[in-house]
Formats: C-alpha cells, structure tokens, sequence
C-alpha cells in the first residue's frame, strides 16, 4: 500500500481491500460448498456465504460513513490462500479427505480476515472512527465464529480422513523387501569450492 500517507489513508487503503477479499471470497466459499463431501462443512460453507454477502454490504455502509463511494482494490493475499484452496479441489476426489484441506483452506482464509479486521478496528478507534469501528467488529465476530466452527467440523471430520489409512499401509508393508545394499557409497560430496568470481563491474 505505498500511496497510504497517512493513518487514514492506511485505513481506506485497508477497507478496499477487505472490501476485494470479501467478494472474492463470495465465489471461493461457493465453489468450497459444492466441493465439500460431508453435509454439515457444506452448510457451513454456504453459511458463511450468506454471511459474507452481508458483510459486504456493512463495507458499503462503512464506506458511506467516511463519505466515499465504496470501492475495492484487488487482495492478492486472499487470492493466494483461494489459488491455493482450488488446487486441492483439483487435485483431490470428493472425500474425507478433500474435506480435510477444505477445512485447512477455510481456516486461512479466516484468519487473514480475523487480522485483517482486527487491524481496521484499531485504526478506525484510533481515528475516531467510533461507529465505523462498531460495524466492522461485527464483521470481526463473525469470521470468529465461522474459524471457530470449523475447529469444531475438523474434530469430526479428521478421524474420518484418517479412516482406512491402517488398512492402505498394510497392503504395502510385505512388498518391501528389505535390501540392504552394504555396497560402500563413496560419493564423496565434495564440493568443489570453486572461488565465485566476482563480476566486478
Ligand atoms: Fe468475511
């Protein structure tokens, strides 16, 4: 956020971009609902997705407050912690176990939200921004709860993508014969320390 000159530029400068990460997250939590094996992370997935959809609309409120139109300003950090979300869903078969990483990734996504609001509060009591600062902490309570609910859902679903696992490892324990190659490996790392010239110029 380099223009931020001041700490009320920082702030309008933070509110865009939470306004952005709201909406990204909009079709991300969609997309985790829909992935997800197990009802109840569905529900809470699309729960949070209604919630989201008013939190954006308490942004815009926030937005009115300081006199400006609202306006977001791309998140890159949410976009990662999405990217990142999508490749489990790519990679993984609809399963306990996806159900695991979307917990994983959902989890992130709160908690850069959960330090992202904290942030906008302070700035905004610091401010004097007593009204804008009321709002946004609802929103703060509300991330809260959803990272809180899901703690609750991975003590459920962990045993469950830990199923089956014992049963995965014995078929592949009696295929490992044990070879034991007593054959000296002489790979002496040498590293040759050759001298890094220096481009002197
Ligand atoms: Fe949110």
């Amino acid at each position: 956020m380099p223009e931020a000159e001041t700490l009320h530029d920082l702030f309008v400068d933070e509110l865009k971009d939470a306004y952005d990460a709201e909406k990204q997250l909009i079709k991300a939590l969609r997309k985790m609902s829909r992935a997800a094996t197990h009802p109840d992370l569905a529900a809470a997935f699309s729960g949070h997705l209604e919630e989201t959809t008013g939190q954006i609309g308490i942004l815009e409120e926030v937005f009115e407050l300081l006199e400006m139109k609202p306006r977001g300003k791309h998140c890159p950090g949410i976009a990662g912690i999405i990217e990142e979300g999508n490749e489990a869903i790519e990679e993984k078969e609809k399963s306990p176990l996806l159900d695991a990483a979307l917990v994983a990734g959902g989890k992130r996504a709160e908690h850069y939200e959960i330090a992202a609001y904290t942030t906008l509060i302070s700035i905004a009591n610091q401010l004097g921004h007593q009204e804008a600062a009321g709002r946004l902490q609802e929103i703060l309570d509300q991330e809260l709860a959803a990272d809180a609910k899901l703690n609750g859902l991975a003590a459920m679903l962990l045993p469950l993508a830990n199923e089956g696992a014992d049963d995965a490892e014995e078929d592949k324990a009696p295929k490992k014969a044990a070879k034991k190659s007593s054959s000296r490996s002489s790979s002496s790392s040498r590293s040759s320390a050759a001298p890094k010239r220096k481009s002197s110029k």
